[in-house]
């Protein structure tokens, strides 16, 4: 079984989906790996180390797709909607891809790549379940996103966040806000804590108001009560336009008393909720930073630029997308982690095993055989019913 690790090639992307310290685990289960040549340079790990570990060097992308049974990406087409689409034609039928895919992003490119004939899993349909934790790549995506965008936003922020008493006087701590307290939520208090600011956060799921507390933040209650906040799945259920709108009229007042508000509120497959109205914007003191983690999902902030920093009443406002992206050492080392567990339960004694019995293997096989075989992304794109999508195709 020989695993492929092309080269990322969305535009700046500088992570890798392997890194070198993988490659014992994979050779255990009985894959090798290739991989294209300067692959992980830019995420800090040379061709010479993934040699050293066995790995065969080969410097054309079309020959890594030409050998590879398995081909394991990063943004691969889906998420890389920029050049994605121009690995397609490389790929061969029934060759397996796993990588970030955007399942719910766009019903074409996941269209494009069924009719490849690719048999693809998309990491980002992990079940948020005990079993599968060390394959959750979203999570741990979002880990390094909070962290990252709190210390963008240290850069730029021109007070220190710590208080300091000096022989000039006393500093006040900076406060952060942030809004949306999921994984990269919770990262981001953790580092703006550590950094010495004072923070405080926000988020329509209740149950996480113990977790803000724990890490030493204060939790903003709003008197507005969502609706059956959370799903079976843990993620925040959309509001109506009511709710949003009594949201923000809240919070306007929250967010002028904060030097940094990072935002990270998102409901799968839908465009993330306004948090942040120009108006607030204009309301918060000159030099306040935004750090908008949603940029990508259509923002949180009604004036964020998806993939920009603009300034804005004197307010930057950061709508920088793929920040993980951002520590492309650690964010490769966690991912190709994520990859290697899931690939030891995807290959078994040198073997493809597509076990539709697995909930993880079930849940994130997203083509196969030339169609879109997942449930959840056949019912998000209204699509019909496979009939032989519980199991009957192996
Ligand atoms: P996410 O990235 O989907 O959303 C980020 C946060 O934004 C969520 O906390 C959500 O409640 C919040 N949000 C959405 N709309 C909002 C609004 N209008 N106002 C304020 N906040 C809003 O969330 P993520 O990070 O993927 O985590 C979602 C849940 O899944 C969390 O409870 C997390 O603990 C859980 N989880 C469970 C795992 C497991 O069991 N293995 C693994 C990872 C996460």
């Amino acid at each position: 079984m020989i695993v492929g690790v092309p080269r990322e090639n969305f535009p700046g992307e500088r992570r890798v989906a392997l890194v070198p310290a993988a490659l014992a685990n994979l050779a255990k289960a009985g894959m090798e790996i290739v991989v294209e040549a300067g692959a992980g340079a830019e995420a800090g790990y040379p061709d010479t180390e993934y040699a050293a570990k066995g790995a065969k060097i080969i410097p054309q992308r079309s020959e890594v797709f030409r050998v590879a049974d398995i081909i394991v990406q990063v943004l691969a087409h889906g998420a890389n909607d920029k050049t994605g689409s121009s690995d397609l034609p490389l790929f061969h039928r029934d060759q397996i891809l796993v990588g970030f895919l955007r399942p719910l992003g766009s019903v074409q490119s996941i269209t494009e790549i069924a009719s490849r004939g690719i048999t693809s899993f998309s990491v980002e349909l992990m079940p948020r379940t005990t079993r599968a934790q060390s394959m959750d790549a979203l999570s741990m995506m979002a880990t390094v996103s909070g962290y990252k965008a709190v210390i963008v936003a240290a850069d730029t922020l021109p007070k220190l966040f710590p208080m300091l008493t000096t022989a000039a006087g006393t500093i006040t701590p900076a406060r952060v806000l942030i809004l949306g307290v999921g994984v990269a939520g919770l990262q981001a208090i953790a580092t703006a804590r550590r950094l010495g600011a004072v923070v405080s956060a926000y988020d329509l799921r209740p149950v996480v108001k113990e977790q803000v507390q724990s890490l030493g933040a204060r939790f903003v209650e709003l008197a507005i009560e969502a609706k059956d906040a959370q799903d079976a799945r843990g993620y925040a259920t959309a509001q109506d336009e009511s709710f949003y709108r009594r949201q923000r009229e809240l919070l306007g007042k929250v967010i002028a008393e904060h030097d940094v508000v990072i935002t990270t509120a998102v409901i799968p497959g839908k465009k993330a909720p306004t948090l942040v109205t120009k108006e607030m914007v204009a309301g918060m003191a000159p030099g306040s930073v935004i750090v908008d983690l949603a940029a990508e999902r259509g923002g949180n902030c009604e004036l964020t630029r998806a993939g920009e920093t603009t300034i804005e009443h004197g307010v930057t406002i950061i709508g920088w997308v793929n920040m993980a992206n951002g520590v492309p050492y650690h964010a490769s080392q966690m991912y190709a982690r994520n990859l290697t567990s899931f690939l030891a339960l995807l290959v078994k004694e040198g073997k493809v095993q597509l076990n539709l019995q697995d909930d993880i293997i079930r849940e994130t096989l997203t083509t196969q055989g030339g169609e879109i075989v997942n449930a959840r992304v056949r019912e998000f794109y209204s699509l019909p019913a496979l009939v032989r999508q519980e199991g009957a195709k192996k």
